[in-house]
C-alpha cells in the first residue's frame, strides 16, 4: 500500500500531502521539514517584504534539496478597489476612528503600545504592506528566484503565468467557490486547492465536504487538493474519496515544533475544542477563521464593522504586536481551522506528516472492507 497520485508526479514529491502556506507560520524550517518528509512544504510568505522573501527562499534551499513552494496573496479587491469613487466615508476616512476604537480596547486590556526606539527601528522592506505594489514586488522575487512551486492564496496568478512557466515553476491557486475554480483554471495552472469553510485563515462560506466534489466536477482534468479541517489521516482519506488527488494541510502543522508562531499560540491550539474558532474580519479585513479571542468578540459585542484590507491591518497591527509582546493568548491566539479539537500536543512536523500518511492508508484500506 502506498499513498500516491498524479499530484506526486506533477510536484515531484513522494506523498500527495502539501503544507499549506500559512502567513509567517509556514517558515523555512517547517516547509523544509515537510519537503524532507516526502510532501511539499510551502512557505507562507504573504506578509514578507521582497528582501525577506528572498532570504526565506534561499534559507529553505539550504535546508532541503527537495521541491518546495511559496504562497502569497493576490487579492483582486486590492488591485481593483477605487475607494475615491465610492459614496459615503471611505476606509481612509474611517481609519482614525477605528484606531481610537483599538486604542480604547488596548487601554481596557492593560496593553501598552509597543514602543520602538527610533535608533533600533527596522524599516520594512519594499512597498507598504498588502498594497498592489507590495504584491507585485513579491512576484518579482518569486520569478527571479525560480521557485519550484508558486501558490496564490487569494486571487488569480494569471497575469504572471508566462514568466512562471518560463522558469518551469508549477502553479497552484487556492479557491473557495466553483466560479473561482473555473476562473483560475482558465489561466492554465497545474493544481487547484479547494479550501472549505472549516479551514483556518481566509476562507470560503462553503463547507469542505460540499466544496471539494463540486470543484472536482467543475475543473475536469486539473487535479484538486482538498483543504479545510483536514487534520488527521481520516480527513486525508475523506478528501481523496471526494475526488481530490491530495491535500493542503494547515492547522495540523501549526502545532509543530518548527512552526513560526508563539508558544502561547501553539498552546491555544492544544487547549481549543472544535467550537473554539469563528470567522472574523477583525485582523486582516477579509473573513478569516481564527481562534475566538477578546479582540474578535469585542467587535461583535460593540457591533462595529472592521475596515477592508489593507486598512484593518493598520487597526489590528498595534494590538496584535502588543499582545504578542505580552504573551496574550486571550487576545492573539491566531488563525486556525475547526479541526484543532483533534490536536493534543505540539510535535515535530515529520511525526505529524508520517501520521497523516499512515492514518490515510489505514482509513482507505478500512474502506475497502466495507464492500462485501
Ligand atoms: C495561521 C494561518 C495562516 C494562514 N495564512 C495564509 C496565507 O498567508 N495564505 C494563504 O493562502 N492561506 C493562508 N491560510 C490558509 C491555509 O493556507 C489553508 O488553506 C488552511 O490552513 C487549511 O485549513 P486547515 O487549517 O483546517 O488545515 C492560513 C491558515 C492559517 C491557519
Amino acid at each position: 500500500m502506498n499513498l500516491n497520485s498524479r499530484v506526486c508526479e506533477i510536484l515531484e514529491i513522494e506523498k500527495p500531502i502539501v503544507l499549506a502556506g500559512m502567513g509567517g507560520a509556514s517558515c523555512p524550517a517547517l516547509a523544509a521539514a515537510v519537503s524532507n518528509a516526502g510532501g511539499l512544504g510551502v512557505l507562507g510568505a504573504a506578509g514578507c517584504g521582497p528582501e525577506q522573501l528572498r532570504r526565506w527562499i534561499r534559507e529553505t534551499r539550504e535546508l532541503t534539496d527537495k521541491p518546495f513552494g511559496v504562497d502569497t496573496l493576490l487579492p483582486a479587491s486590492v488591485r481593483r478597489a477605487n475607494y475615491d469613487e465610492m459614496e459615503g466615508p471611505t476606509p481612509a476616512d474611517l481609519l482614525p476612528e477605528r484606531k481610537d476604537f483599538a486604542a480604547e480596547f488596548m487601554a481596557k486590556e492593560g496593553l501598552d503600545p509597543v514602543k520602538v526606539d527610533p535608533e533600533e527601528r527596522v524599516e520594512r522592506d519594499g512597498p507598504p504592506l498588502f498594497t498592489a505594489e507590495f504584491f507585485e514586488a513579491q512576484m518579482e522575487v518569486i520569478i527571479q528566484e525560480r521557485v519550484p512551486v508558486y501558490a496564490s492564496g487569494l486571487g488569480n496568478p494569471g497575469p504572471w503565468m508566462t514568466e512562471l512557466r518560463a522558469n518551469g515553476t508549477k502553479v497552484m491557486a487556492v479557491v473557495g467557490a466553483v466560479r473561482h475554480a473555473i476562473q483560475v483554471k482558465s489561466s492554465g495552472l497545474d493544481i487547484i486547492v479547494a479550501q472549505g469553510h472549516d479551514g483556518g485563515g481566509h476562507n470560503s462560506p462553503v463547507g469542505t465536504m460540499a466544496l471539494i466534489p463540486q470543484v472536482v466536477d467543475a475543473v475536469g482534468d486539473t487535479p484538486v487538493l482538498g483543504a479545510g479541517g483536514i487534520t488527521d489521516g481520516r480527513g486525508v482519506a475523506a478528501a481523496l474519496m471526494l475526488g481530490a488527488e491530495g491535500v493542503w494541510v494547515g492547522s495540523a502543522f501549526l502545532a509543530s515544533e518548527e512552526a513560526n508562531i508563539f508558544d502561547f499560540q501553539k498552546q491555544a491550539i492544544v487547549d481549543s475544542t472544535e467550537e473554539g474558532t469563528s470567522v472574523s474580519r477583525t485582523v486582516t479585513g477579509k473573513p478569516a477563521r481564527i481562534i475566538r479571542s477578546k479582540w474578535t468578540e469585542h467587535w461583535v459585542r460593540e457591533d462595529v464593522d472592521p475596515l477592508p484590507m489593507p486598512y484593518q491591518g493598520m487597526v489590528s497591527g498595534p494590538v496584535m504586536a502588543a499582545a504578542n509582546r505580552d504573551g496574550r493568548g486571550d487576545i492573539n491566539p491566531g488563525f486556525a481551522g475547526q479541526g484543532i479539537g483533534m490536536i493534543k500536543a505540539v510535535r515535530p512536523a515529520k511525526e505529524i506528516f508520517d501520521e497523516l500518511v499512515y492514518g490515510a492508508e489505514q482509513a482507505l484500506s478500512r474502506t475497502t472492507n466495507l464492500l462485501r
